[in-house]
């Protein structure tokens, strides 16, 4: 009988309880769903002069480089610039050689280097103007430490390397939250490897922030396949709030490259890189194409 009263006294509370965070989330997410972003103007005047932009950028015949090539990211955007021909030559730099099968396939040069002597391997960043950074690591799989190393070190190394051989374009996945003051490790070195980056003042930096990357991960993590799974209905409903499709990021950096911009540094949060990426077609809220 106790049990019971209890029971109906703690169900119901508990449901209103879940049921009050849903519709505070969800007002949340609608917002941030609905609201416009910084970058949206210079995303709708790129996305006019589109098939100009491409034709003109192949005409320029760019060499690129790609750096984490063999992440899920590196991946996709390894598999959009063979699809692309956009560049006269693309260079994949890494700690390791792969078959191609690893990499959709593609055939690009690769060159190895020692991250932590890259100055010894300066050469295989020479006259690659335009330079893509998808490197990084988890505290979970390197440690704190690791994480540091290659979020940081290795890849404000591989800027100023690529910078000092002449890159003049340089683009880098960070994330979703990036603070550089941040409480949370994670958070905060990406905030940091963003301000070191703007530090060595390139030509033209541009700096990614996709939230939770939704793709099929070759590597075992338990961890973020479960939260990948639990994200599932919130990037249906809400597809900028919290997620990226990996495909997304690396649309959204290719087609930014070959855009032109009076700006020497571009922050793309979740959504303008959602918008970035479809960028083909008119992005949403942008006004029709001529
Ligand atoms: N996954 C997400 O949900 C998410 C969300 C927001 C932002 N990001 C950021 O987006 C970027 C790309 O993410 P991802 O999921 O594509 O990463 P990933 O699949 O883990 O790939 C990471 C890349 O970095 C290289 N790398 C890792 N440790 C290295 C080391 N010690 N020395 C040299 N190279 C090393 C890897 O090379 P090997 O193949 O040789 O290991 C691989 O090419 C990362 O900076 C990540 O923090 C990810």
């Amino acid at each position: 009988m106790v049990l019971w009263f209890r029971c109906n006294e703690i169900i119901p509370g508990t449901s209103l309880g879940i049921l009050f965070i849903a519709v505070i989330l969800g007002i949340y997410f609608l917002q941030l769903e609905f609201s416009g972003f910084p970058a949206k103007d210079r995303i709708c005047r790129m996305a006019s002069n589109y098939t100009e932009n491409l034709e003109q950028f192949k005409e320029e015949k760019h060499k690129a480089f790609v750096v984490g090539y063999t992440g899920e990211v590196g991946k996709e955007l390894v598999k959009q610039l063979a699809n692309s021909n956009l560049y006269e030559k693309v260079v994949l730099i890494g700690r390791r050689e792969v078959p191609p099968e690893k990499i959709h396939g593609v055939e690009f040069e690769q060159r190895v280097v020692d991250f932590e002597k890259l100055d010894e391997h300066a050469d295989a960043f020479s006259d690659l103007d335009v330079g893509y950074c998808c490197l990084g690591t988890t505290k979970g799989k390197a440690g704190a430490d690791g994480f540091v190393k290659v979020d940081f070190d290795y890849v404000l190394s591989v800027g100023q390397t690529a910078k000092s051989k002449g890159c003049k374009h340089f683009s880098l996945v960070s994330s979703q939250g990036a603070n550089k003051d941040s409480a949370i490790l994670y958070t905060r070195i990406k905030g940091q490897i963003e301000e070191a980056l703007k530090n060595l003042q390139f030509n033209r930096l541009s700096v990614f922030r996709p939230g939770v990357i939704m793709c099929e991960r070759e590597e075992s993590r338990p961890v973020e396949a479960v939260a990948r799974t639990l994200l599932k209905p919130i990037a249906f409903f809400f597809p900028t709030a919290m997620t990226t499709p990996v495909g997304y990021v690396a649309t959204s950096m290719i087609n930014n490259a070959l855009s032109k911009t009076e700006k020497t540094y571009e922050l793309y949060e979740n959504k303008a890189i959602h918008e970035l990426a479809k960028m083909a077609e008119a992005p949403k809220g942008c006004k029709s194409k001529k």
